[in-house]
C-alpha cells in the first residue's frame, strides 16, 4: 500500500509514523514534509502546495490512499479534485470543509439543526456589529468569519477590546476576505476538550479524547497559539459526557450535513467547552486534526491506521474497533523563541533521543540540510511520553526534553495541569 500524507506539521509526522508501523505499508510519500520525515528512511518527501500539485504526485506514484493533515488544501478543494480523478483521499469536499472554513455557516448551521453551541449573530457592517457589542457586553467573542491561521479569534474581556477587534477585522481589514465577515457570540466559560471522530460519509468512528493548551504561557495565560502541549485522554470526558456529546453534537452534526447534500467524509474534530455542570457546547469545528492532538492520539493507538484508513475511504468504519494504549500520552511543544509573533528560524537542533516504547519526539517546524537538523518554524517539536497516569507521563516528558537543546527553545512547564488537578 502506497500513501500519501499531504502537510508538514507535527500532526503529519505523526501520521506518517503511525502508518510506518503497519506491515502492510510499502511506501509513505510526505509532501511537503520536514526535518523528521526528511531523515526518515521510511519516509519520502515530496514538495508540493496546490491540489494539482498533489494529484500529479499521486498518479505519478500510484498512490492508494491520500491523506489530508492541514485546513487549507481541504478548503481549496483537494478532495474534489482527487475524486473527479478517481483517486482515494480521505477528508472533506469543498463545499463540507465549510464547517471549518466558515463560521457562519458552522453557526448557521448548529442552529439549524439544535446542536449546542453560543449564541452568536454575524456582521459585514461594522456598525451594527459595534452596536451588537454595546448592547450585549464583555466578556464576548470576535471571530473572522474564513481561514485565518488561528489569528481570528478574539476573546474580549472587555467592550474596548471587542470594539477594537471589529475595526481590525471590519474596517481595517487586517484579515483581508478571511474578517470581512466576523461572529460575535456569548462567553463560553467552562473547560475546553478536543472530541475527534472519524466519518466515511455515514458511520462514525470516534478517536480518544485529548486536551490541548492553546495559550502560550503556563496557567493557560498570554497569547493563543496554534497548541502549546496535549494530553489523551481527557480526564473530564466521562463515558456519559462522552456519549452525550456524541449524541446532542456529533452525530447531529454528521447526518445534518448528509441531509443538507454535503455527507462529511475525513476527520470531525469538535472544540467543546463544557460547563461547571458538565453540560458540553461547540465551540468549533475543525474537518482535521488536532495538532499536537494527532501526536497524543497517534501515540496511544494500537490498530493498524492503514487498515483504519482503508475502511475509511471505503465507507466501513462500521467495520473496524480501535484498540487503545491503556497509558496516558502527553505531548510538549518545544517552540521557537519569539513564537507566536515572530519565531526564530535556522538554529541548530542536537540531542533528540532515539524513539522508545514510553516516548517518541515528533518533528513540526524542522528542516534537515547539510546533514544537520535545524528550526524552521514556530512549533519545532513535540515531546510524547507514555506512562500510567498524567503526572507520570508528565515526569517523563520533561525528563526528555531535558535532553533536546536548540537555542531560544521555549516551552510550557505545566502541559497535563488540568488532567492532574482532577486526579487520574
Ligand atoms: P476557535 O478557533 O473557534 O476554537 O477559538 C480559539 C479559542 O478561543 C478556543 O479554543 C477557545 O479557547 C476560545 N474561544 C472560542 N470561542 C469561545 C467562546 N464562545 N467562549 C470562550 N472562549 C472561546
Ligand atoms: N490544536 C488545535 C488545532 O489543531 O486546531
Amino acid at each position: 500500500m502506497k500513501i500519501l500524507i499531504i502537510g508538514n506539521g507535527g500532526r503529519e509526522h505523526a501520521l506518517a509514523w503511525k502508518l510506518a508501523q503497519s506491515p502492510r505499508i510499502q511506501r509513505i510519500l510526505v509532501s511537503p514534509g520536514n526535518g523528521g520525515t526528511a531523515i526518515n528512511q521510511n519516509f519520502r518527501n515530496i514538495a508540493a502546495q496546490t491540489p494539482e500539485e498533489f494529484l500529479k504526485i499521486a498518479q505519478d506514484e500510484a498512490v492508494d490512499i491520500t491523506l489530508v493533515g492541514p485546513e487549507v488544501p481541504l478548503a481549496a478543494g483537494v478532495v474534489d479534485l482527487f475524486r473527479s480523478h478517481n483517486q482515494k483521499i480521505f477528508g472533506p469536499t469543498r463545499a463540507a470543509a465549510q464547517l471549518e472554513s466558515s463560521k457562519d455557516f458552522a453557526k448557521a448551521f448548529m442552529a439549524r439543526h439544535g446542536i449546542p453551541t453560543a449564541r452568536y449573530q454575524s456582521f459585514t457592517d461594522a456598525n451594527a456589529a459595534h452596536a451588537y457589542i454595546d448592547t450585549h457586553g464583555a466578556p464576548i467573542v470576535v471571530k473572522a468569519d474564513g481561514l485565518a491561521a488561528g489569528k481570528g479569534v478574539v476573546v474580549a474581556m472587555t467592550t474596548e477590546a471587542a470594539h477594537a477587534a471589529v475595526d481590525h477585522m471590519l474596517a481595517d481589514n487586517t484579515l483581508g476576505a478571511a474578517g470581512a465577515r466576523v461572529v460575535i457570540e456569548e462567553f463560553l466559560s467552562g473547560e475546553e476538550a478536543s472530541f475527534i471522530v472519524m466519518v466515511d460519509g455515514t458511520h462514525i468512528l470516534p478517536l480518544a479524547t485529548s486536551q490541548d493548551h492553546k495559550r502560550l504561557g503556563d496557567a493557560d495565560t498570554g497569547p493563543n497559539t496554534g497548541g502549546m502541549g496535549a494530553y489523551s485522554p481527557a480526564r473530564i470526558i466521562t463515558p456519559q459526557l462522552h456519549a452525550r456529546i456524541m449524541r446532542e453534537i456529533i452525530q447531529p452534526t454528521v447526518q445534518g450535513m448528509a441531509k443538507e447534500g454535503l455527507p462529511f467524509t475525513g476527520f470531525l474534530y469538535a472544540g467543546v467547552m463544557i460547563d461547571n455542570q458538565g453540560n458540553p457546547k461547540t465551540l468549533e469545528f475543525n474537518c482535521r486534526m488536532g495538532d499536537p492532538e494527532t501526536q497524543v492520539i497517534m501515540a496511544r493507538l494500537r490498530t493498524d491506521f492503514v487498515d483504519v484508513l482503508a475502511h475509511a475511504v471505503n465507507g466501513s468504519l462500521d467495520q473496524i474497533d480501535l484498540d487503545w494504549d491503556h497509558r496516558t500520552a502527553l505531548g510538549v511543544v518545544l517552540a521557537a523563541s519569539h513564537y507566536p509573533e515572530n519565531p526564530r528560524l535556522g538554529d541548530r537542533i542536537t540531542g533528540i533521543p532515539p524513539d522508545s516504547d514510553d516516548h517518541v519526539v515528533f518533528h513540526a517546524g524542522t528542516r534537515f540540510t547539510d546533514g544537520g537538523l535545524y528550526t524552521h518554524g514556530g512549533r519545532v517539536l513535540c515531546v510524547v511520553a507514555l506512562d500510567q497516569t498524567v503526572k507520570l507521563a508528565q515526569t517523563r516528558a520533561y525528563e526528555t526534553i531535558q535532553k533536546i537543546h536548540f537555542e531560544g527553545m521555549y516551552y510550557r512547564r505545566d502541559i497535563g495541569h488540568l488532567g492532574i488537578k482532577q486526579k487520574p
